[in-house]
């Protein structure tokens, strides 16, 4: 096993190509280059070349509030960003620097790199490690994010590396006329990295890909919710807005029998962690998350549905006498288990939409189109298939086109 940070980035990135990241040179030459374990020096020096995200400060829950995130899925937003030399870029969510840092080598000695975070610790922390690993020029600001940074605007590019709810109006604002936003989107729960470009007076998504970052703090913070229903276990509730819901009584539903509905849709877990909690997210008004460590003992989730890195995600349609969770049988097959009075016509309701996803082709992020209106005057007229998403400063128009038909779905 080498402890050489050279051969350890190399590794790191033939796996981060083969997960889809970096998939354009300039990002996998920054990923070649930046030394990783100079921003993260809590962990061994193999750990920071591993591809997972890795925790750096928690709130006094014990909810992560600042990390490293996955290389993959920095890789992916950077590809999608397609920053060039001589670029001028924000960064919402400095967070270790480590990105910031990669930003600085694909902008080059002619570009400028500015990162924004809201915690003054995890500003020291980015800077001094900027500097260690040879980007002192990066310029690291406390601030809230919601307003930008004004002071070095127009950027050619901006990247939240943080999930929000929607666009800030001030990045809007401080975008050059042809430039290119990349954020982690709220899409009823569900997150997207979607590219925004202006296209006349709205901002119309190039390109999407599924991702999972921690919220954004501060005044652009969304309305979701954040519950633990077990402290044992850590089961974590989150609901994507401000809906009026009694967390006991979900976590004493969920602990009671369930009634199981099978689909027979059948897919693998990456295909679901793709387009499953989405098209629930655009479709299911009462969709909610629930996620807990898979070390949990003994597990309240079923242990079949998702596991992501460290923790086993699902979706569930919570309502006032029951709640149906997404889970699967030992086979694959898809499975809507219904808990409470209301449990068996949910869980009907969850196995129908789980069957629509699987007719339409399991779509995932990739194929969805998002046109940003900025929530000036009329609403604009929507497509009849198309979800409206109201936020407080722009509407979402999302549309999936329908699968090519005959083809098979992919795996
Ligand atoms: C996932 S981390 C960013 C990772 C970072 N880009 C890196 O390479 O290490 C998210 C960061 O966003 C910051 N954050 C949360 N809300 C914010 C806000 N309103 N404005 C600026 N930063 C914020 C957090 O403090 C946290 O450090």
């Amino acid at each position: 096993v080498t402890t050489d940070p050279e051969a350890l980035r190399a590794a790191l990135l033939t796996e981060v190509r083969a997960r889809g990241g970096a998939l354009t040179e300039p990002v996998a030459d920054a990923l070649r280059t930046v030394p990783r374990h100079v921003f993260v020096p809590e962990v061994p020096v193999e750990e920071a070349y591993v591809d997972d995200a890795i925790v750096t400060k928690q709130d006094p829950a014990g909810l992560p509030i600042s990390s490293s995130s996955q290389p993959t899925i920095m890789a992916i937003m950077l590809d999608q960003l397609a920053a060039q030399p001589g670029h001028r870029v924000l960064e919402i969510g400095a967070g270790t620097g480590y990105n910031a840092a990669l930003l600085a080598h694909l902008v080059g000695a002619h570009g400028e790199v500015v990162s924004v975070d809201i915690d003054q610790d995890v500003v020291d922390r980015a800077r001094t490690a900027l500097a260690t690993a040879g980007y002192p020029d990066v310029t690291v600001v406390c601030a809230d994010g919601a307003d930008g940074y004004p002071a070095r605007a127009p950027y050619d590019r901006i990247i939240a590396t943080v999930g929000v709810w929607e666009l800030a109006p001030s990045w809007l604002d401080q975008l050059a006329p042809a430039g290119r936003i990349v954020v982690p989107l709220d899409l009823r729960g569900a997150q997207c990295s979607v590219a925004f470009e202006r296209d006349g007076g709205c901002w119309v998504s190039r390109s999407v890909e599924p991702c999972g970052f921690m919220r954004m703090r501060g005044t652009l913070a969304g309305p979701e919710q954040v519950y633990v229903l077990d402290e044992g276990t850590r089961l974590v509730l989150q609901v994507p807005d401000d809906r009026d819901l009694d967390p006991h009584a979900v976590a004493a539903l969920l602990a009671g029998p369930a009634v199981e509905v099978t689909t027979g849709v059948v897919a693998s877990a990456a295909r679901i962690f793709d387009g499953l909690p989405l098209w629930l997210g655009v479709r299911e008004p009462r969709v909610c998350q629930l996620s807990e460590s898979t070390s949990a003992e003994p597990a309240r989730l079923p242990a079949a549905v998702l596991q992501v890195q460290t923790m086993r995600i699902t979706a569930a349609i919570v309502a006032d006498r029951g709640v149906a969770v997404l889970t699967r049988a030992p086979g694959g097959d898809l499975v809507a288990a219904g808990h409470g009075p209301a449990g068996p016509r949910l869980a009907g309701e969850l196995a129908d939409h789980i069957r629509a996803w699987g007719a339409a082709g399991r779509p995932d992020a990739t194929g969805l189109r998002i046109v940003a209106h900025p929530d000036r005057g009329a609403p604009a007229a929507a497509a009849a298939d198309a979800t409206v998403i109201q936020k407080r400063h722009t509407r979402l128009v999302v549309t999936w086109p329908s699968a090519p038909p005959g083809e098979p779905p992919p795996g």
